[in-house]
């Protein structure tokens, strides 16, 4: 595998998040390549500990190529899996089919074996790229219907801002110490993408239900009302986020499976660019299952 650096004049690092410059490095390409700033991670605490960057470095310390992975366990079919997710895929044009994303795709996946990670994780535009690692499609479905009848409610509602420090550090405890917010398929921590989802996204509203200790995730259109994800100690009932957010909607998706929300919704196609795929096959991976968008990353 170090072929690929010494054809290169590349220098090969791991693991490389605690220095400065190249965080800096990594940042830019990903900026070049994808248009997104994911520095502002730093107002949020930071990049994932867990994240296990892989990538080359030229000698004036530009990141080349990089491909990252971290720890998402996740909730399946009432089980705690140990997952991991990959992010962060890219090489720099001038530095393009030469091998050196294969190259980190091979230290990543043989790295999360190494680890004994039971199943990986990505989100793609480009299913083939990964298939001969292993990665199958798995596809998504959200959860339609009527919504429930209403419920009284008592306790506090507030509407919190990613621009408001105070309500960082409350979106932080409570992603802390969330419980999953389904059985069936749900990450069970990881703060960092729902910061960097729900700050990328203008859309998403970002509501605290004080009886509750939760976070609400959520979009409203004109002819719906979309249930994104909760963070929360506990996960209050459909009928009880509605009243409490004060929507009277004609119908409601929600994106993930909804066995804790005290509602049933019927599973249809989410359409999408991006394919969800997966590497192992843990039991009960087979119901209709949709990764939260605040968990996307
Ligand atoms: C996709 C990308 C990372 C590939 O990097 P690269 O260094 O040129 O890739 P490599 O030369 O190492 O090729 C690795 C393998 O992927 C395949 N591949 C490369 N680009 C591909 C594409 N767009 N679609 C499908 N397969 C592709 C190659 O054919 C090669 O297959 P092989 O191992 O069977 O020969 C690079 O083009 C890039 O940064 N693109 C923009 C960002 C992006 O799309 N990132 C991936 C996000 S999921």
């Amino acid at each position: 595998m170090a072929a690929a650096a010494d054809d290169h004049g590349l220098t090969f690092r791991q693991d490389y998040f605690g220095d400065p410059a190249a965080w800096a490095a990594l940042v830019s390409l990903l900026e070049n390549t994808f248009g997104i700033d994911v520095s502002i991670q730093d107002r949020f605490g930071g990049p994932d500990p867990t994240s296990m960057p892989f990538g080359y470095f030229d000698a004036n310390g530009v990141c080349a190529a990089n491909f990252s992975t971290f720890s998402m366990p996740m909730m399946i079919d009432g089980r705690l899996v140990k997952a991991a997710g990959f992010q962060s895929g890219a090489v720099r044009p001038q530095w393009r089919g030469r091998g050196l994303y294969r190259d980190l795709m091979n230290r990543a996946f043989g790295w999360c074996d190494d680890q004994g990670f039971e199943l990986g994780l990505l989100l793609t535009d480009k299913p083939a790229m990964y298939e001969p690692y292993g990665f199958t499609i798995l596809p998504q479905q959200k959860f339609v219907g009527a919504p429930p009848l209403e419920m009284r409610l008592a306790g506090t509602v507030r509407e919190l801002s990613l621009d408001n420090t105070g309500d960082i550090a409350l979106v932080r405890r409570v992603l802390r110490e969330r419980t999953p917010v389904s059985s069936v398929f749900a990450v069970m921590a990881q703060a960092e993408m729902f910061l960097l989802n729900g700050f990328f996204d203008p859309d998403v509203r970002l509501t605290y239900l004080d009886q509750f200790e939760a976070v609400v995730a959520w979009k409203e259109d004109e002819t719906s009302f979309q249930l994104l994800d909760i963070a929360g100690k506990t996960i209050p009932p459909l009928a009880a986020i509605l009243q409490a957010l004060d929507q009277r909607p004609g119908r409601v998706e929600v994106c993930f499976p909804p066995d804790r929300l005290d509602w049933q919704g019927k599973p249809e196609t989410f359409e999408s660019d991006i394919s969800l795929m997966v590497r192992g096959s843990p039991a009960g991976l087979s119901g209709p299952v949709m990764l939260s968008p605040m968990a996307e990353f």
